[in-house]
C-alpha cells in the first residue's frame, strides 16, 4: 500500500488477512482480561470463591443492567454488553430466575419513563419473590451500580454557564438529584433497604460494585453480615463475565485500588470548596491529594475505609527486599515475591518513599514504583526490580525556601516502604542519607497562581501564598464571540479549483509526497504556503470516512491527506449509524486498578489497531487528569489520584497505540478536575501542586512515550485559559520536557484562536476560525513565523502516519 493509502482512499480492508480485527473476539478477549485483572476484592471472609455448583440469588437491578463505562465522548458503541447475570448464565450457574425477570421488566419500565442507562432507581423486591429466592439458595449477590459522564459532576448542581447546543438533552444533574437525593456517593434509602433485606434473608451475602469511582463503603466493610465485597469497576463489554470469573475462582483477583476510599465526601479536603464558585476552583489542599492527604495530615488516617493500593487475593504472598543499592541518583530495590497460599495468583509490589519533612513539608509516603508479578503458582517466587530516582523524590520549591523555582532534594533521611498497599507497606532497612540540600533541576517560575490565597501544609495548617493582579481570561484585541456561537460548528468544506488528474497538485507546487520521500524539506514545503493556507491548516478539517470528531491536514492541492480523529478512551468511538461496532474496553480507572503495565499496552495496541483499520489517524486517548475529588463526573475516564500510577499506566497505553503508527492524544492538559462549568472555570493551583501532582503524569508520558498529540483542556489555569497558556504549552511542555508533537485544543473551546496559536496550541478543534486569525494577523497580533511553526508540527506528525 502507498503511504497514507488508508487516509487518502479510505479502503474498507482489514488490517491483516481477510477478517477485520475491529470488535474481534481477540480484542474482546483483551478487554475481558483487563476487566478481570482490574477487579479488586475488598473484603472476604472465605465465602469467595464460590463453587461452580453454588446456586445464587441476584439482588439489585444492576445485576441485569451492567454499566460498562461512563457517558459522553467516553462512551463506546459495541456489539453487546454482558451483565453479571449474563456472565453467570454463560457458566451455567444456577440463578434464581424470577427475580432476574422482575429486574429486567423494571429496568425497561424506567427506561421508557426516560431514565438514562445506569441512572435508574433501585426497586423493592416483592415478598413472594424474596421468599422464592430464600428457598432457592442461601447465597445472595447484591449488585450496585453508578453512572457518570462528561459535562456534569456527580452532584445535582447544574452548570450555570456552559452553552448547551443540545438543549433538549436530559439533564443528568437533575436526574441525579432525583435518584440520589444525598448524592450518589452514598447509598439511597432504597439501596440501604435492599442491603438490609439481603442481610436478613440470606446466610451468605456478597456485594458487587459496578462503579467507576469512589463511594462510601463503610456500610459494607463494617457490617459483619456482609461476607465479601468485590469492586468490579466499569469493565467494558464483558465486565459481567469478568466478575463471574472472579466470583467463581476462575480468575484470582489481583486488582488494587487506584484511589483512597474514605467514608464521606467531606473527608476529601477538596470537597469543601468544590462548588464554592462556578468561575474558579481553589486547589487549597495543594499536594495533599488522595493518600498524600490521608496518610500525612494528622488525624486524616482515621477517615480511610480502604487505602490506596489495597486489594485482597484468594492466595497469600510474602514480599522480601533482597537487595537495595543507590547508584547514580537512583535507588534500586530487588524484591522477592512468593506465593505462600494454595492457589495461583498475582501480587502487586508497591514501593513508597518518605522524604524528610525539611522546610517544604512532604507527604509521609509517595508511590515510587510498582511491579506486578506473573501468575505465581503456590510456592513459586519472582524477583522484581523497583526503582526510584532523586528527581522523583525531590520537591518543587515555588517559594524559594531552599532554592527558588527548582526541584530540590532536601537534606535528611529518605525512608522506603515495600508492601501491598500504602498502609501495609513496611519500612525497609535501607535508608538514603542526603547530607545537604541539593538542587536537582533549576527551572523558572511558570504558570504561577495570582489568586490562590493559601495552601495546606503537611501538618494540616495553611500557609499564605503571594497574590498578583487578577487576570481577565477573556481578554482579546477584538470583541470576543458570543458564548455559544463557536459551539458545535462544522469545519468548512473546501472548494478547490478544477484540477487535472495528470498533474493533481497546485501548479509548480512541491507536493507533500516529495517531503515524505526526502526530495524536499519541510521548511521548503511550508515556505511555499500562503498565509491563508497556513491559517487553514491550524484549524480542524471536515470528517473523513467514519471519523466524527473531525480531521486535520487536508490540503489535497499539495497532497496532504486528512488525518481523521476519533474518541476514546474506553475504546474506539465510531457512530452507530456507520454500522461499525468496536471493542469496549474497561474504563481507565479499572485499567489503573490492574496495576499491570503490559495490559495497558495491550489495550493501547488493540485499540490502536481498530483506529488504524478504520482509516483514522489519532485516537483521543488517554485521559489522565488526577482524581482530585470523587465528584468529578469524568473520573471514570481518568486513572487515579496518584500521578505516578497514572503516568506509568497511560505511558504504556500510549506506547501500545503508537506501535501502530497512529497517534495518541493525551488529554486534558491540565487541571480539568471538575466538569461543572468546565469551559470557564479557573483552576487556581500552586506551582508545586501543578508540577508534583497535576502535570506529573503528562511529564512521565511525554518523556517515556512521546505522544504524537496532547489535548489542552477547556478550563483556565491560574488566570489563562489552558489552550492560551504559554507557560504551560511552550514553557513547560516543549522547553522543559521537549515535547515535539502537536498540541490541539479540546473541542470548541471558549478560547480565542490567535491567542491559542501564539501560546503553542497548534491546532484548534473541532474547527478553526480563519477570519479571526486573519484579523489578528492584520492587527499584528499573530505572525507568519508562529503559524509556520505550528504548521510544521502538524505536518511532521502526518509524516509519521503510515
Ligand atoms: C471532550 C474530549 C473529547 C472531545 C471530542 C470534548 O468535549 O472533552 O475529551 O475528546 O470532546 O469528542
Amino acid at each position: 500500500m502507498k503511504k497514507w493509502a488508508r487516509l487518502l482512499y479510505q479502503p474498507g480492508i482489514p488490517l491483516y488477512g481477510d477478517t477485520r480485527i475491529t470488535g474481534s473476539k481477540e480484542h474482546i478477549g483483551v478487554s475481558r482480561k483487563a476487566a478481570s485483572e482490574g477487579i479488586v476484592l475488598l473484603k472476604n471472609n472465605g465465602t469467595l470463591p464460590l463453587s461452580m455448583d453454588k446456586k445464587v440469588a441476584l439482588i439489585g437491578k444492576a445485576s441485569v443492567d451492567y454499566v460498562k463505562g461512563g457517558g459522553g465522548s467516553g462512551d463506546v458503541f459495541c456489539k453487546y454488553i454482558h451483565s453479571l447475570y449474563d456472565g453467570l448464565r454463560a457458566k451455567d450457574i444456577a440463578v434464581y430466575e424470577p427475580l432476574v425477570r422482575f429486574y429486567k421488566d423494571e429496568i425497561q419500565k424506567q427506561y421508557k419513563e426516560g431514565l438514562a442507562p445506569g441512572m435508574t432507581r433501585e426497586v423493592k423486591i416483592p415478598d413472594d419473590l424474596l421468599e422464592g429466592a430464600k428457598s432457592f439458595t442461601d447465597t445472595a449477590i447484591v449488585v450496585l451500580n453508578r453512572f457518570s459522564g462528561e459535562g456534569w459532576d456527580r452532584s445535582s448542581i447544574e452548570c450555570n454557564n456552559e452553552y448547551n447546543p443540545w438543549p433538549s438533552e436530559t439533564s443528568m444533574p437533575k436526574i441525579s438529584g432525583q435518584i440520589f437525593p444525598d448524592g450518589d456517593f452514598y447509598l439511597t434509602s432504597e439501596e440501604k433497604e435492599m442491603v438490609e433485606t439481603a442481610c436478613a434473608g440470606f446466610d451468605k451475602v456478597i456485594v458487587v460494585l459496578n462503579i467507576g469511582g469512589i463511594i462510601d463503603l463503610r456500610w459494607a466493610k463494617e457490617n459483619p453480615k456482609i461476607d465479601s465485597v468485590l469492586f468490579i469497576g466499569q469493565g467494558g463489554m464483558e465486565g459481567g463475565d469478568a466478575a463471574a470469573d472472579v466470583l467463581f475462582g476462575i480468575v484470582n483477583p489481583s486488582g488494587r485500588l487506584s484511589d483512597t476510599f474514605a467514608g464521606t465526601l467531606e473527608d476529601y479536603p477538596s470537597t469543601e470548596k468544590f462548588h464554592e464558585s462556578f468561575d474558579y476552583v481553589d486547589y487549597n489542599e495543594d499536594i495533599y491529594v488522595g493518600y498524600r492527604y490521608f496518610e500525612t495530615i494528622p488525624g486524616a488516617d482515621k477517615k480511610v475505609v480502604y487505602p490506596f493500593g489495597f486489594g485482597l487475593s484468594y492466595t497469600s504472598f510474602e514480599t522480601k527486599v533482597v537487595d537495595a543499592v543507590s547508584f547514580d541518583g537512583e535507588i534500586v530495590f530487588t524484591v522477592k515475591a512468593t506465593n505462600t497460599g494454595n492457589v495461583p495468583g498475582k501480587e502487586v509490589v508497591q514501593l513508597y518513599y518518605g522524604a524528610p519533612q525539611g522546610l517544604l513539608g512532604k507527604p509521609s509516603k509517595a508511590l515510587g514504583d510498582f511491579e506486578k508479578t506473573r501468575n505465581l503458582l503456590p510456592g513459586e517466587s519472582q524477583l522484581l526490580t523497583l526503582k526510584v530516582s532523586e528527581y522523583e523524590m525531590s520537591s518543587y520549591d515555588d517559594l524559594g525556601k531552599i532554592s527558588d523555582a527548582a526541584y530540590v532534594l532536601e537534606k535528611g533521611t529518605y525512608k522506603f516502604y515495600v508492601g501491598s498497599n500504602v498502609r501495609d507497606a513496611r519500612k525497609t532497612e535501607f535508608e538514603y542519607e542526603n547530607p545537604a540540600d541539593k538542587v536537582i533541576v533549576q527551572l523558572s517560575h511558570k504558570a504561577a497562581p495570582v489568586s490562590l490565597k493559601e495552601r495546606m501544609l503537611s501538618d494540616g495548617t495553611y500557609e499564605k501564598l503571594p497574590l498578583g493582579d487578577d487576570r481577565d481570561i477573556n481578554e482579546c484585541i477584538f470583541e470576543k464571540m458570543e458564548p455559544g456561537t463557536e459551539e458545535a460548528l462544522l469545519p468548512a468544506q473546501k472548494s478547490l479549483p478544477i484540477r487535472s488528474l495528470i498533474n493533481p497538485y497546485k501548479e509548480g507546487a512541491k507536493s507533500f509526497d516529495e517531503v515524505a520521500e526526502g526530495k524536499a524539506t519541510l521548511d521548503e514545503f511550508v515556505g511555499q504556503l500562503s498565509d491563508d493556507e497556513l491559517i487553514d491548516l491550524v484549524g480542524g478539517q471536515p470528517n473523513v470516512g467514519v471519523s466524527n470528531t473531525f480531521s486535520f491536514g487536508n490540503m489535497p492541492e499539495y497532497g496532504v491527506p486528512s488525518a481523521g480523529t476519533a474518541d476514546g478512551p474506553a475504546g474506539l468511538r465510531i457512530s452507530p449509524e456507520t454500522g461499525i461496532v468496536t471493542t469496549a474496553f474497561p474504563c481507565a480507572t479499572t485499567i489503573a486498578c490492574t496495576w499491570n503495565k503490559e495490559i495497558a499496552e495491550e489495550i493501547g495496541f488493540a485499540g490502536g489497531e481498530e483506529v488504524k483499520e478504520n482509516n483514522l489517524a489519532v485516537w483521543l486517548t488517554p485521559a489522565i487528569n488526577i482524581h482530585r475529588n470523587p465528584m468529578c463526573g469524568r473520573n471514570f475516564e481518568y486513572y487515579s489520584e496518584d500521578p505516578y500510577l497514572t503516568g506509568k499506566m497511560a505511558a504504556s497505553l500510549v506506547c501500545g497505540i503508537q506501535r501502530n503508527h497512529i497517534g495518541a492524544s493525551v488529554k486534558h492538559f491540565a487541571c480539568n478536575n471538575k466538569e461543572t462549568n468546565r469551559k470557564h472555570a479557573d483552576s487556581r493551583v500552586s506551582e508545586r501542586a501543578l508540577r508534583e501532582i497535576y502535570l506529573k503524569a503528562f511529564e512521565i508520558i511525554v518523556k517515556e512515550a512521546q505522544p504524537y498529540t496532547i489535548m489542552s483542556s477547556y478550563n483556565a489555569l491560574n488566570g489563562y485559559r489552558a489552550s492560551e497558556n504559554t507557560d504551560l504549552l511552550t514553557g513547560i511542555l516543549r522547553d522543559e520536557w521537549h515535547f515535539d508533537g502537536i498540541v490541539t485544543s479540546d473541542w470548541w473551546t471558549r478560547a480565542e484562536h490567535y491567542k491559542e496559536v501564539n501560546a503553542g496550541n497548534d491546532l484548534k478543534m473541532g474547527n478553526g476560525f480563519p477570519d479571526r486569525l486573519r484579523k489578528a494577523m492584520d492587527a499584528g497580533a499573530l505572525s507568519r513565523d508562529v503559524l509556520e511553526t505550528s504548521a510544521k508540527r502538524i505536518l511532521s506528525i502526518i509524516l509519521k502516519f503510515d
